[in-house]
């Protein structure tokens, strides 16, 4: 498998989980800024493609969905999406078909098994999130569907 992570990132949570899993998973990790060229990167020698997000009132980032929207998926790649949030409702069913929809439509399957972890919001909310055990799992999760 050749797999690779791509990731948007507000407030760095998420970026500790996808270096986390580029590391486990000794693969390449692409940010997606806010003006990310998606045309800048082909994802043709990739087959197993772990996408990043934290969620924002319900919502996967934009800079993902964006990506997703406007990217070359080609054909026969596996997907699997990670998260962070701050443990609000059900935002992390409606962020996780947010993506699967998106992928969807682009005749694109989501993996169910999503990993997701707290991140820390303002202040002294989920401070220290996501932590070494967090990683540690994410890692757990990553190696886990390279078998
Ligand atoms: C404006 C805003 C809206 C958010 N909305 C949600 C939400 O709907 N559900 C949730 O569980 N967390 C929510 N969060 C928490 C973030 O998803 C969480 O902190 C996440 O780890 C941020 O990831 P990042 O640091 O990679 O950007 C929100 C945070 C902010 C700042």
């Amino acid at each position: 498998m050749n797999p690779i992570v791509i990731y948007s990132t507000h407030r760095n949570n998420t970026e500790k989980i996808a270096l986390a899993i580029a590391q486990a998973a000794n693969c390449k990790s692409i940010k997606l800024t806010k003006d990310f060229d998606t045309s800048s990167i082909s994802l043709d020698e990739y087959d197993l493609i772990f996408f990043g997000t934290g969620i924002r009132g319900g919502e996967p980032y934009v800079e993902l969905l964006n990506f997703i929207k406007e990217a070359n998926l080609g054909n026969g790649k596996q997907f699997l999406l990670f998260m962070t949030w701050a443990g609000g409702g059900a935002s992390n069913k409606l962020a996780y078909e947010r993506i699967r929809c998106s992928l969807d439509v682009k005749a694109q399957h989501l993996d169910a098994d999503y990993f997701i972890c707290l991140g820390q919001t303002f202040g002294f909310t989920r401070r220290g999130r996501p932590n070494e055990a967090d990683m540690a799992d994410a890692k757990k999760w990553a190696v886990g569907k390279l078998k």
